[in-house]
């Protein structure tokens, strides 16, 4: 694997457009002495670049292009249709995105467009060629942003443009108005529709709107958001095709499904803002980093905003303490990442992001912020040099599984209960990350014949062909761990009949009857039940512990009982269980297990797969990861830890972050 970039990126979004240039000398003199290598310009400068319909005024931007280059930056060049100007709206009001209630959104903040807009994207598309015509030869351009966090604010549109590119999505997606009637179940409450012009988009509704048409909504969203990038995309490629592109990504987001988008970027690029007041925000941005490099497929990527310190947009904003800007970074190093960039450069003097930090703080130059950025730029500079990291891989054992299908079904109403989907497969990546295995995640139908181990948490809607994907795993020798409340309806919500699962229950010899989610908080209890209804089960394992939310009649055929419920609903049936034949092995755990027992199940699993951490005892709030020929030690606590590697101590501080060589640390 090599990298894209002669060094590691070090920079941010770049707004000149919002100062008087006698500042952007000073930026360019102060960027050089940050170490900074690429800024991001012009991502919202529509307006400016734009200010009357079809007249352009690129005179600034030629300066601030030349003067970047003077200065040895390179620039990362929005092509600045993220937030088109209040002219558009003006001369076209159906351009506006409109809500579910039919309000239409207007202008004064960002994001103003629906995603539909032919108005829209006819004036974003002539903006891009005009951008890639004239910057195309530019020496300063290293790549193109496109667009900025698509779906971000107002993702559904319900104009009458939206609802007719919802019906022509569905007319490619089924074929025919039957197709869509069998596969939304419209012979459920009088639904069924006679042609595709009565197909509505679905907005506010008497009650619980049809299930699938819902999630249709969903996928037809992230899809037009794509075939906008995609439209700005073919521009580029046209105009200047030896120039990377790349759109940035919101980590986790449920609105936009980047399975389907990452193929289409030359690399990807995330935005992370792990929140300083939560004990559990490096959880979150570590499976975040390793979804970026699993959608990547394992190629660098580049965390293109994060911030310095506080945000704005929080209920409270408090800062980063000393030294955690450094952790969060080399967090992403260590899971993938060939860049880390910010939003932004400049602390903002005006606008609803003046309280957000920068790179150079409204103090300048000569403060803590600004003293640690130049630090991270140099140590950057050093990393870059010779072939340990940059562009290096980051090995994984462990895949998990992750599908926005199932996060959005899941979330649904008329569910059996309350689960978030993504909280939830944090917790189950919770045990990998506080023993130092790194996880890629993979989409559900992916390649898994390279993990030891695959994980696959809540996957609520599966199709035969995912659930096919997990049993020829097994059949190959892997080991499979499936949690409750996956593989039960397929990708059109229809249930899996005959006790779910489909072709899951012979991999994991068992069927489910019923299910019995908990009616209120509260614990639940594995162990040797009191009474048990079927004393035929041997228990062959000893997982004694709390579990919560959910219980579920298993029925074994050729599985061996792990663990039983004690108490509750399903007392003295299996709560987890595992299958071996001559292929690998099928884990299946029938409750959410507290995070103890979590733990405890994980460390098991892993037995059973073979597959060992870097930390000999798991911890909380630290990390160790490996990336080429370099080991991470970081700590995320606001207190000095002591993580063990292979039987040696090794301190880390505060805040701080170790890095050894592989060869060193992992030598016995
Ligand atoms: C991002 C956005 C940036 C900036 C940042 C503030 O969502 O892309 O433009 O608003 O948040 O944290």
């Amino acid at each position: 694997m090599t990298s894209l970039f002669p060094a590691f990126r070090f920079g941010g979004d770049y707004n000149p457009e919002q100062w008087p240039r006698e500042v952007w000398d000073d930026d360019v003199r102060l960027m050089t002495k940050a170490g900074v290598t690429t800024a991001t310009v012009a991502i919202f400068a529509w307006a400016r670049l734009e200010p009357q319909p079809g007249a352009f005024d690129f005179e600034w931007l030629d300066d601030v292009m030349d003067r970047l280059h003077a200065g040895g930056v390179r620039v990362c060049l929005a092509t600045a249709t993220a937030s088109p100007p209040p002219w558009l709206a003006h001369q076209f009001p159906g351009s506006l995105p409109v809500d579910a209630r039919g309000v239409r959104l207007g202008v004064g903040s960002r994001q103003q467009y629906s995603a539909s807009s032919s108005a829209y994207r006819e004036h974003a598309l002539r903006l891009v060629e005009k951008l890639a015509e004239r910057y195309g030869t530019h020496p300063a351009l290293e790549s193109w942003h496109v667009n900025n966090e698509y779906g971000c604010h107002a993702p559904r549109s319900y104009d009458p443009e939206s609802a007719a590119a919802f019906r022509a999505w569905l007319e490619r997606r089924y074929g025919s108005i039957d197709a869509v009637n069998e596969a939304w179940g419209t012979a459920f409450w009088s639904q069924r529709y006679g042609s595709f012009e009565e197909i509505p988009v679905p907005g506010a509704m008497p009650t619980t709107p049809n299930p699938t048409m819902l999630l249709d909504f969903d996928r037809f969203t992230s899809d037009a958001l794509r075939d906008l990038y995609l439209a700005e995309l073919e521009v580029l490629r046209r105009v200047t095709p030896h120039v990377p592109v790349t759109t940035n990504f919101m980590g986790f987001h449920k609105d936009v499904d980047y399975w389907s988008w990452a193929p289409h970027v030359d690399y990807v690029s995330d935005d992370h803002y792990p929140y300083p007041g939560n004990p559990d925000a490096h959880l979150m941005a570590a499976a975040s980093r390793d979804l970026m490099r699993s959608l990547g497929g394992g190629k660098p990527w580049i965390l293109m905003e994060q911030a310095t310190s506080a945000v704005n947009w929080r209920a409270r904003n408090a800062p980063k303490p000393a030294g955690l800007n450094r952790v969060h970074s080399l967090q992403a190093v260590a899971r993938g990442a060939d860049g880390i960039q910010y939003f932004q450069w400049r602390a903002a003097k005006a606008g609803a992001e003046k309280f957000h930090s920068a790179m150079l703080p409204h103090g300048g130059e000569d403060t803590r912020i600004f003293r640690e950025v130049e630090a991270l730029g140099a140590e950057l500079a050093e990393l870059s040099q010779g072939a340990a990291l940059l562009g290096r891989e980051v090995p994984a054992q462990v895949a998990m599984a992750f599908d926005w299908d199932s996060w959005r079904a899941i979330e649904q109403e008329s569910n059996p209960t309350t689960i978030k989907y993504r909280d939830t497969v944090l917790e189950w990546y919770r045990p990998f990350l506080r023993r130092g295995i790194t996880v890629d995640f993979v989409p559900p139908c992916g390649m898994l014949d390279a993990y030891d181990l695959v994980v696959v948490p809540v996957m609520q809607a599966a199709s035969q062909a995912a659930l096919e994907t997990f049993s020829r795993y097994v059949d190959g020798g892997g080991t499979l761990l499936v949690t409750y409340q996956s593989g039960i309806v397929d990708e059109n919500l229809h249930i899996w009949l005959d006790g779910y699962l489909g072709p899951l229950q012979r991999t994991l010899g068992l069927h489910l009857e019923e299910f019995a989610p908990l009616a209120a908080d509260g614990d639940l209890h594995l162990g040797a039940p009191a009474d048990a209804p079927l004393p035929s089960l041997a228990v062959t394992g000893d997982l004694p512990g709390v579990a919560e939310l959910w219980q579920e009649v298993v029925i074994p055929h050729d599985a061996q009982v792990v663990s039983r419920f004690a108490d509750g609903f399903a007392a003295g049936l299996p709560a987890i269980t595992r299958r071996r034949d001559q292929g690998g092995a099928a884990w299946y755990v029938a409750t959410q297990p507290s995070r103890e027992l979590l733990d405890d199940v994980v460390a098991k699993v892993l037995d059973d797969a073979g597959v060992a951490g870097l930390l000999d005892q798991p911890a909380d709030g630290v990390e160790a990861v490996r990336r080429g020929d370099v080991v991470f030690l970081l700590n995320h606590t606001g207190k000095p830890a002591t993580l063990t590697v292979r039987g040696r101590a090794h301190e880390v501080p505060a805040y701080g972050a170790v890095l050894r060589p592989a060869d060193d640390l992992l030598a016995d």
